[in-house]
């Protein structure tokens, strides 16, 4: 089957059942500060499943084009992708797990035609807050998917929101297929990575409403939300091992065969490079022909767009391809999803003007660029550090046009890593010299130097020692992202953070910048700063001088600023969410209200 008919059959399916086909949102989510892009079917309908009235009625059905950024530097294997297309249905308080779970059975087995026996799949475990989920695996049961493929996991697999700190959540129930490769282990099951189990669909039963007070009470409207994946479901269909070889790519990598005159399948790193090209072109093209498309730029979904196009233009070099060829290959991706996204056609010259510019205001700049980083790795094979300072990374960034993230995949090939924290610096330090870049942004921790952001910063030292007092001293900052409307701190904490904590951390917070304390910076080695009791997140070199921030006696850490003068003037703390980020890692979003 391919995937144009899987996409109909989804659609006809879940009509056929009474549901309305609706049409999928932009790429860039309106009204969402939180993320860059769509990441799935349900995000522009969180709004009904929070409880207003859809137009279309309580019974929805789409195809969705997402992107997700968080593996950009994983696409190169043969399943990470940044965009692809999500099936889903939704019921907004009409059905519930019963239907969900029959209907999801009946279209894997009737419509797709996949063996029973293929088919397993796991439910919610249950924890001290919430029971097991027995209602869904029964029904799997009743269904004939027996007990042994019916696996119970905890809420890290199986659970999803409330978007907010409070509001709809509930568990997850997934289904996978065999795809009949040996276990690679005793504990191989499904949501392994081995290969043996493919998730392909994903059915969120929104039963319950956490409240302000942490309890969970069952919701009288309970909502469903299922995602089911385009590329990969396809590839399982088709007997493909990879999303890469499906009509979804394989146009593309036939246009790259010709412009380099390589054979796909025949060397592992081109063939990475092949699969780089293609997904980043594709993912650019969408971005660009969304209807509320962009430019590359140094801001936000620009700056990735930006990311994707030089990332693909690099891989092209390392394929020996010369010249202009990316627009080509826009022209395949047009052609490939006009019918299902006609904003493609209809911006068609937005998005090959765009590309022609940024791929040839780089292509100038990347061979003299890494001809710059080839001396670098020179000069610094004779040494023994291994680590590229900041400001070589910067100038990579200033006069040749790297993003920070490629000079970072370079250093890599070579076994090299670089100095981020040293890169912002010297891009601080640059902003403040030309005052040219109030606007730009850098995901990963730097953002702008507004007043917004400055005070956001300063308010992370402060929740970082909250933490630490509240949670115990082994907190650690595992990630910080700062944008002009919030914080985002990634941590270790092998646990939800509960209600009680969460109210107690922002009073720590809030009465420490009601006492006024002054910020105060002192340049000193990193072993002093160590003997002083500063917290330091980046690995400086030893003997290397940094910069440490002090926040009167409450808090002290090695930073690059900027940070206010006095925490007075920084408002009113507020944590807005608290959730898992990845195994043992807890992600915590907050604000400050004037
Ligand atoms: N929203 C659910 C997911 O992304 C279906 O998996």
């Amino acid at each position: 089957m391919t995937a144009n008919e899987l996409r109909k059959k989804y659609i006809d399916f879940f009509v056929s059942k009474g549901h309305a086909h609706i049409s999928g949102a932009s790429l860039i989510p309106e009204n969402d500060p939180t993320v860059l892009f769509t990441t799935a079917g349900m995000h522009p309908l969180v709004p009904y499943i929070l409880g207003q009235e859809h137009p279309a009625g309580n019974m929805l059905t789409d195809y969705q084009k997402c992107i997700r950024t968080g593996d950009i530097d994983s696409v190169g294997d043969s399943h990470h992708l940044t965009f692809f297309e999500m099936l889903g249905n939704w019921s907004l308080g009409a059905y519930f797990k019963k239907e969900a779970i029959s209907w999801s059975y009946e279209f894997m087995t009737k419509e797709l035609g996949l063996d029973p026996d293929s088919i397993s799949v796991t439910v919610f475990a249950g924890d001290d807050e919430v029971p097991a989920d027995e209602e869904s695996a029964s029904i799997w049961q009743s269904l004939g998917i027996p007990r042994e493929r019916i696996y119970f996991l905890p809420r890290e697999d199986n659970w999803w929101g409330p978007a907010g700190e409070t509001g709809p959540c509930g568990p997850d129930t997934e289904m996978f297929i065999d795809t009949g490769k040996p276990k690679c282990g005793l504990d191989c099951r499904p949501g392994c990575h081995c290969g043996k189990y493919i998730e392909i669909w994903n059915d969120v039963l929104m039963q319950y409403r956490k409240n302000a007070d942490g309890t969970f009470v069952e919701m009288e409207r309970k909502c469903i939300d299922t995602g089911m994946g385009l590329e990969r479901t396809t590839a399982m269909l088709e007997g493909k091992k990879s999303v890469y070889e499906t009509e979804l790519f394989t146009p593309l990598i036939q246009a790259v065969g010709k412009l380099s005159g390589y054979t796909y399948l025949s060397d592992e790193k081109k063939d990475n490079s092949v699969r780089i090209i293609c997904d980043h072109i594709k993912a650019s093209v969408f971005i660009m022909g969304d209807v509320r498309g962009m430019a590359p730029s140094n801001v936000g979904q620009g700056y990735i767009l930006r990311r994707l196009i030089r990332r693909a233009v690099r891989h092209g070099r390392n394929l020996g391809i010369e010249g202009g060829f990316l627009s080509g290959l826009a022209e395949v991706v047009i052609g490939m999803y006009r019918d299902f996204y006609p904003e493609l056609s209809e911006r068609r010259d937005f998005v090959i003007e765009n590309l022609n510019a940024e791929e040839a205001k780089f292509s100038e700049a990347l061979s003299k660029g890494e001809k710059e980083f080839d001396k670098v790795i020179t000069g610094m094979l004779r040494g023994s550090s291994r680590t590229i300072g900041g400001r070589v990374a910067f100038k990579l960034y200033d006069t040749y046009g790297f993003p920070i993230e490629l000079t970072m995949e370079l250093a890599a090939e070579r076994g090299f890593d670089v100095d981020v924290k040293g890169f912002e610096e010297a891009f601080q330090k640059h902003q403040e010299v030309s005052r040219a870049g109030a606007e730009q942004q850098f995901k990963g921790g730097l953002a702008d130097n507004s007043e917004m952001t400055t005070a956001l910063h300063t308010a992370t030292h402060l929740m970082h020692q909250a933490l630490c007092d509240v949670l115990g001293g082994y907190v650690k900052q595992l990630g910080s992202n700062i944008t002009a409307e919030r914080l985002r701190f990634d941590f270790n904490h092998d646990r939800p953070v509960t209600p009680e904590e969460l109210k107690k951390i922002e009073d720590i917070v809030n009465t420490q910048i009601q006492r006024d304390l002054p910020v105060t910076c002192d340049v000193m080695s990193l072993e002093e700063a160590h003997q002083k009791g500063a917290f330091a997140q980046f690995d400086a070199k030893y003997g290397e001088q940094v910069k440490v921030y002090s926040i009167g006696d409450y808090s002290k850490e090695v930073c690059g600023g900027p940070h206010v003068e006095h925490t007075g003037t920084m408002g009113h703390f507020r944590i807005v969410k608290e959730q898992s980020s990845s195994a043992g890692v807890r992600r915590i979003k907050a604000v400050l209200e004037k």
